[in-house]
């Protein structure tokens, strides 16, 4: 008998310790997540060997998924250093902002960026404000009908603002279109769609991309006076388009298969995406738990291959304001160096 009851208080005690573990490797982790790994901004770099041989290096410098709030003091202060790489080419795959007073900081945060090649597609979060949402749902299938959200809402921030912004220095929109601009000695074409994650994206005839070459300007940028002054040290001055290698890059905020499988189908030499957040909160040895899409979970961040294509998911520069916190995944920009092919 005193035995057994011994036993009993012993295993009660073993149970009471691990609770107490658990429950500070719990409170560990949420400080964590929620005050530390949320600033540890980071640029990943990749190169890739996908130009024509004899062309020059290219660098494209991949934003994604920043929520700004104006008073994220240290995501303000990495977006102002993005500058310092110098990119030939900006690529901003949406989410860009949480508030509708979140759009002069952005614009002021990210201005000497604008003044370069740059072009975007829109997010979700860019055409609505963010609220509350039980992180479980991440977990399960999709409540809505199919088509619901494209029937049903109309964005509740100023997306035109937003637009404007972005395009004011001559970064081009690719909601649902094509466009294209020079660098030194290649002519990217560039083609996008309106977020698939609330089923916006339309994707663009093929023959539009004539159309959009003509609407850019008679030498291929069309950049504004300003943008061109200031991007004078990368674009081209090369001869006409027709004499210049072409890049093809797809871009789409929300990476769902039928837009990356729309890609390839195009002839898209890489593509970029966001929205997964690198999954937020990833399991170290698991890595991303869920990818809020249909891309596998192995996909969720980072440079990958889609039907041989090279893929950069960005993994984001910063999360939903209501679920504010990260784990094993700082935020990130990317900075991609684009090289020759070996002959
Ligand atoms: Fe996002």
């Amino acid at each position: 008998m005193t035995r057994t009851r011994s036993r009993g208080a012993g295993a009660g005690r073993a149970a009471l310790a691990l609770a107490g573990a658990g429950a500070v490797a719990a409170a560990a982790a949420h400080v964590w997540s929620r005050h530390i790994e949320i600033h540890r901004f980071t640029v990943r770099e990749h190169e890739l060997r996908i130009l024509p041989p004899g062309t020059r290096p290219v660098r494209i410098l991949h934003l994604s998924d920043a929520h700004l709030m104006p008073d994220q003091a240290r995501k303000i202060a990495f977006l102002r250093h993005l500058e310092t790489l110098k990119p030939h080419l900006v690529i901003d795959t949406g989410d860009n902002i949480a508030s509708a007073a979140s759009i002069p900081v952005l614009a002021d945060a990210i201005d000497p960026l604008l003044h370069r090649p740059g072009a975007f597609a829109m997010g979700s979060n860019d055409m609505f404000a963010p609220h509350r949402k039980n992180p479980l749902r991440y977990f399960l299938r999709d409540p809505r009908p199919e088509g619901f959200t494209k029937r049903h809402r109309e964005p509740d921030l100023p997306l035109d603002s937003l637009r404007n912004a972005l395009t004011s220095h001559g970064w081009k929109d690719l909601t649902n279109t094509r466009a294209s601009l020079r660098l030194t000695g290649l002519q990217v074409d560039l083609v996008g769609v309106d977020d698939p994650h609330l089923e916006r994206d339309v994707f663009p005839a093929p023959d539009a991309a004539r159309g959009a070459q003509q609407d850019a300007g008679a030498d291929g940028t069309g950049r504004t006076p300003a943008a061109e002054a200031a991007a004078t040290s990368t674009r081209a001055d090369d001869g006409p388009a027709a004499d210049v290698p072409h890049l093809r890059i797809g871009v789409a905020h929300a990476p769902y298969q039928r837009v990356l499988d729309a890609f390839v189908d195009d002839g898209a030499q890489l593509i970029f995406a966001g929205h997964t957040h690198g999954g937020q909160l990833r399991m170290p040895g698991v890595g991303a738990l869920v990818t809020n899409c249909d891309l596998p979970r192995a996909q969720a961040r980072g440079l990958s291959t889609w039907r041989g294509v090279p893929l950069n998911v960005s993994g984001g520069l910063g999360a939903n304001p209501y679920s504010n916190f990260r784990f094993a995944n700082p935020p990130e920009a990317t900075l991609l160096t684009l090289r020759p092919q070996r002959r």
